[in-house]
């Protein structure tokens, strides 16, 4: 969470670091603040609220000239969100500038001590007690700020990627990282750093990303040169050609990025299965599946850990997987996995799902499950991200940037890369029927053009948001493949247009939740054809003869569930397994809907972020 932005070279640097802040507010969006270095004077400004809230407090308050800045877009954890929390913070002499994403846990004592030493504090932050002990350190120890910034992270514990400026040495800004990401986009005699690449790519291709535990001093005029934090041993930084491109990362001409994303599905589902899936020939390959078949053919069971919606399409995975390859699966929220003792084996797999890949909780119970001797496999979305590093394989999702907070085009790609690894190990266990394997290729090939037509859905969608747009609750209902969609689709709502809502499976109901039900209820169930169909109709009327107002997604052509319903929703028909993949559409945009309706801010919702850097 956080996002941070830094220029260095002989373009004006202001420019860079808003427009970089903007992309990276997706990261947070609770406060903002810029320094600009010229003429030997720091400037700088910052404010609680937006980037657009600093534009404007900046332009007013700040000379906005000079070569060397730094910025920064914040979600609060230490400090509520107003201006004096807010990043870049000064340390006490007014020397030193810093940004920080990250978390310093133990500030407290560090803080004591320096009181002690009479520094004092504007702030509540921990980022605020990190500058001021690389002030005293530097005071004390009577070194550069290279190297009191690295014998200051070594008596720190907790996450960090910081930028630490300087102005008695105004040629140079200091970069570090700890759990949290961090980029150096290389120029010709000019460097970006930011959280990634996204406020650079217009400016060069190249960049390096910063392993753990790593720093480095950059000067516009200079090599790079990046060190350990730890021993100063020098490190040779893997110079990384960036993918991404300008388009990918604006809205183009939709009304918000979630609306974009939702839209993109067709094309990014193709993306992750193009030079992957062959029906025709009938192969399924992947490089780091081949690579380690066997330890998957192997594998006592495998384990899945994730976080929010990646959690979502491990249910899924779980569902697929066992009913495919007959490997026991077992699917747990990282949160819960790293600190609960887990038994974890040799002959364990354990598969790690993260869109940005970098949620604190999925990265640790990566690295518990590596500790302990499993194999872990990562499925990513975000190219050269910490938890593509840090797992023995992997394989992307090809979605392509995901700006909007709420996660679409993540879900459905993880959906597909996992149901390509399962297939790939049916066919190599021959757990399925070779008709079986066929069919589920051909199916998956032609889901893009199903989702186009899911996507036919959105006036309905619309019609039916108008008439719940009000409801203060809402339960989401699904049976097999399609109870994770139920959570999924309950979370879509929940988190962008604040209604309470729950996901469960159908037949839970009697077990509590249907004493909810009453005629200002509305329900969305799933009830496609090739689910338990008959069971979910039963249930469909018993939420029926207790008044609840049902909206149902269905198979097109259905009758049954019509004659029930009090909305229908109707997505192209497939096989069981595949059906997330399109009913969870016209959830999304359902969602969507009501969120814009109720003037709810899509993209960035409140309290949230995108990229969960902190446990
Ligand atoms: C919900 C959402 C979150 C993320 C979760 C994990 O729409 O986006 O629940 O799915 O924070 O993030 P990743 O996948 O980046 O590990």
């Amino acid at each position: 969470m956080c996002g941070i932005v830094g220029y260095i070279g002989n373009r004006e640097a202001y420019p860079i670091i808003i427009k970089g802040l903007k992309r990276l507010e997706y990261r947070g969006y609770d406060s903002a603040g810029a320094m600009i270095f010229d003429e030997g004077e720091l400037k700088l400004s910052k404010t609680k609220g937006k980037v657009s809230d600093l534009e404007e407090r900046a332009e007013k308050e700040i000379s906005l000239s000079g070569n060397i800045g730094m910025g920064h877009t914040r979600w609060a954890t230490h400090g509520v969100p107003n201006d004096v929390n807010s990043h870049p913070h000064l340390s006490n002499s007014g020397n030193l500038a810093i940004i920080h994403n990250g978390i310093i846990e133990n500030y407290e004592p560090l803080k004591k001590e320096l009181i002690k030493r009479g520094y004092t504090f504007k702030s509540d932050t921990d980022t605020e007690v990190l500058v001021n002990l690389i002030e005293e350190v530097k005071k004390n120890e009577d070194v550069k700020l290279g190297k009191a910034v690295q014998i200051a992270l070594n008596q720190v514990v907790g996450a960090y990627a910081i930028c630490v400026f300087d102005k008695q040495r105004p040629d140079e800004i200091v970069v570090a990282r700890l759990g949290s990401p961090l980029a150096i986009g290389i120029g010709k005699d000019e460097f970006f750093i930011a959280s990634d690449a996204s406020p650079f790519i217009e400016y060069t291709s190249n960049a390096i990303y910063l392993e753990d535990e790593e720093m480095a001093i950059v000067r516009k005029d200079k090599p790079l040169k990046v060190r350990k934090i730890k021993d100063d041993t020098l490190v040779d930084p893997y110079v990384q050609e960036l993918q991404m491109n300008l388009e990918q990362i604006e809205k183009g001409g939709y009304d918000h990025f979630m609306l974009k994303e939702i839209y993109e599905q067709p094309n990014v589902i193709k993306d992750t299965y193009r030079g992957r899936l062959h029906a025709n020939e009938g192969i399924i390959q992947m490089a780091g599946v081949e690579d380690n078949l066997e330890k998957f053919l192997n594998a006592d069971r495998i384990l899945i850990v994730a976080c929010g919606t990646s959690w979502h399409a491990g249910l899924v995975a779980e569902y697929i997987f066992e009913e495919f390859t007959r490997i026991p699966v077992e699917v747990e929220y990282a949160s819960e996995f790293r600190y609960r003792n887990p038994i974890i084996n040799k002959g364990d797999v354990l598969i790690a799902i993260s869109q940005s890949g970098e949620t604190a909780d999925t990265l640790a119970a990566i690295k518990l499950a590596k500790e302990k001797g499993a194999f872990v496999f990562g499925v990513c979305n975000v190219v050269g991200s910490s938890i593509s590093r840090e797992t023995h394989a992997g394989a992307y999702t090809h979605a392509g940037p995901e700006i909007g907070v709420a996660s679409t085009k993540a879900f459905t790609t993880q959906i597909t890369v996992l149901t390509m690894i399962a297939l790939r190990l049916a066919k190599a266990k021959g757990t399925l029927s070779n008709s079986d394997f066929h069919r589920y290729l051909q199916e998956l090939e032609v889901i893009p053009e199903k989702v186009t037509e899911a996507l036919a859905t959105n006036d309905v969608s619309k019609t039916i948001a108008e008439k719940f747009k009000d409801a203060p609750n809402c339960l989401y209902l699904g049976r097999g493949y399609n109870f994770p969609v139920a959570l999924e689709g309950a979370l879509k709502l929940k988190e962008i247009s604040y209604i309470h809502a729950e996901g469960y499976p159908a037949a839970e109901m009697k077990h509590g939740p249907i004493a909810l039900i009453d005629e200002l209820m509305p329900v969305v169930v799933i009830a496609p054809k090739q689910g338990h169909y008959d069971k979910v109709v039963s249930n469909i009327q018993e939420i029926k003869s207790r008044s609840g107002k049902i909206i149902a997604v269905v198979t097109k052509g259905d009758v049954q569930v019509r004659e029930l319903a009090d909305y229908v929703i109707e997505v192209p028909d497939t096989s069981d397994a595949l059906s997330p993949l399109l009913t969870t559409i016209p959830l999304q945009l359902l969602s969507y809907h009501i969120a814009v309706m109720r003037g709810c801010n899509v993209d960035q919702p409140r309290n949230l972020a995108k990229s969960v850097t902190v446990e």
